[in-house]
């Protein structure tokens, strides 16, 4: 009867006793994962303009043919119009933790007729994408919610193409007037601490969006 009890007490031990996600990254507060339930905020009317969004995917220079992730893609608001710049010879892959994200991309990829998009179910710290893979990968209010900062940083180095981008794009902390929460903002300096105690190098910025900070990541190659 004990062992028996013991049994069916084991999933709980073993669940109570996995570690929590870390709280805390080089200094910064990680944000909780943003809730699939609250997706319509992501394809919101004032988006647009809010966010400038058409702006910064013109900075992307997304060309017909090239291969980009659209990391934590929620339910790809940014997706499909990439999947549509780079065309049937292109690729998007939309990578995410959240599989009701991706069925709700799903949807709306299937709404526009688009088929150049793969998704990904990721796990917290491992983004499950081909090695070598990406020309671009794009985190748009991603990044900050990581749970596990550095294996993701390490996956993604491994997904890009030896030129390949990362594309960080985050709410301005250094700006009391973005009207977002703290913990889902990012200084640029913390951005720039992140990345480039985890191999990258600061490739390029684009200081033109009304809230957010645009920054390229290269992996830094030895010798550099
Ligand atoms: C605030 S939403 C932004 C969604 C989308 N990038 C956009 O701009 O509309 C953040 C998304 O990142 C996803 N996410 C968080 N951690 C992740 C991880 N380790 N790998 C993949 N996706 C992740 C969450 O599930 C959530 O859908």
């Amino acid at each position: 009867m004990i062992r028996f009890s013991l049994l069916l007490l084991l999933p709980a031990l073993l669940i109570a006793q996995t570690p929590p996600p870390p709280a805390e990254y080089q200094g910064r507060i990680i944000a909780r994962t943003m809730h699939w339930e609250a997706a319509s905020w992501l394809i919101r009317h004032k988006r647009d303009q809010e966010e400038a969004t058409l702006l910064m995917r013109e900075q992307l220079k997304l060309m017909p043919g090239m291969s980009v992730c659209d990391m934590g893609s929620g339910n790809g608001y940014h997706t499909l119009p990439i999947a549509e710049a780079v065309g049937k010879e292109g690729k998007v892959y939309a990578v995410e933790v959240q599989p009701e994200m991706i069925e709700m991309l799903h949807q709306r990829a299937e709404g526009k007729g688009l088929t150049n998009i793969v998704s990904i179910i990721g796990e917290m710290d491992d983004p499950k994408l081909p090695p070598a893979s990406c020309d671009m990968i794009l985190l748009v209010d991603v990044y900050h919610e990581f749970s596990y900062p550095e294996p993701m940083l390490a996956g993604m180095k491994k997904a890009l193409k030896p030129d390949g981008v990362i594309v960080m794009v985050e709410f301005r902390a250094e700006d009391d007037s973005v009207p977002i929460k703290p913990e889902h903002k990012m200084t640029k300096a913390q951005i720039k601490k992140e990345y480039l105690s985890n191999g990258f190098k600061l490739v390029r910025e684009f200081d033109g969006l009304p809230w957010q900070h645009m920054m390229f990541f290269g992996a830094e190659k030895p010798g550099e």
